[in-house]
């Protein structure tokens, strides 16, 4: 896992596009696997700001990695949040969209039907977000290593951050996730996490310093060669 060091929200943000930049720019079909919240909201901005420049994104293939189980055009679904940040601000054809359906009633057939996309689809990049517990995706701690996609129960920290970040209420709040497990997201060329804000330091801190546990999720990227992991100087406040 290589580790890079930056000022802020800002540069990390930079820094994240500029990778995701190279890899749309080097590769002839490239698949890019995204990730919601607080934290990608910079990457999208400039990714919309570079697409609007020229960057050509015809040939690139977007996915997400995760989908809250519930109605498609909730505000918290990652469908609503990639379409508002992202698809509806670019000129992107629908068939280079693929997202899991949080609606399904069978998951395990939308699992199939979502990993089938994944084989034909290998990821480039998956993009991550690091929850303060040490989520990722949602593999909440505990989660196996060697997890497959699957439908998570989100923990209360989990539950707690997205009432936070849409301005929902418990009762409206999501509680289950389908996501891709470690294995799918250790399978893409690129793992690349963002990490920004005080409120992740301890999460950080257990990420560089603390053993490889499932307790922290995160930790299963340390000994992957492909992961880059980006963090901001509130986020590395409490490194040794
Ligand atoms: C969301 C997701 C989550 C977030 C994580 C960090 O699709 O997969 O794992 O990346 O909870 O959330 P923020 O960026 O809001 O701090």
């Amino acid at each position: 896992m290589k580790t890079i060091f930056v000022k802020d929200y800002e540069e990390m943000s930079a820094k994240g596009y500029e990778i995701i930049r190279e890899v749309i720019k080097n590769n002839e079909e490239p698949v890019i696997s995204m990730t919601t919240g607080g934290t990608p909201r910079g990457v999208f901005k400039l990714l919309v700001e570079g697409i609007h420049k020229g960057l050509d994104i015809s040939h690139t293939t977007f996915m997400n990695l995760d989908e809250y189980m519930g109605p498609r055009d909730a505000v918290y679904s990652v469908r609503s949040f990639m379409y508002k940040n992202l698809y509806n601000l670019i000129n992107v054809k629908p068939k280079n969209i693929f997202l899991i359906d949080g609606e399904a009633e069978d998951s395990d057939k939308e699992i199939a039907r979502y990993k089938e996309i994944i084989n034909q689809y290998p990821m480039d990049v998956q993009l991550l977000g690091l929850g303060t517990n040490g989520h990722i995706g949602a593999n909440e701690p505990g989660t196996p290593f060697d997890s497959t996609m699957f439908l998570a129960k989100h923990d209360d920290s989990t539950i707690q951050s997205t009432m936070r970040e849409y301005g929902i209420t418990r009762e409206e709040a999501p509680t289950e996730m389908l996501t891709l497990g470690f294995t799918e997201i250790l399978e893409a060329k690129t793992v690349l996490l963002l990490v920004s804000g005080k409120h992740k330091a301890e999460a950080v801190k257990a990420l560089l310093e603390g053993e490889i546990t499932p307790d922290c999720p995160a930790t299963a990227l340390r000994n992957f060669d492909n992961a880059i992991v980006i963090i901001d100087e509130d986020a590395a406040s409490l490194l040794e």
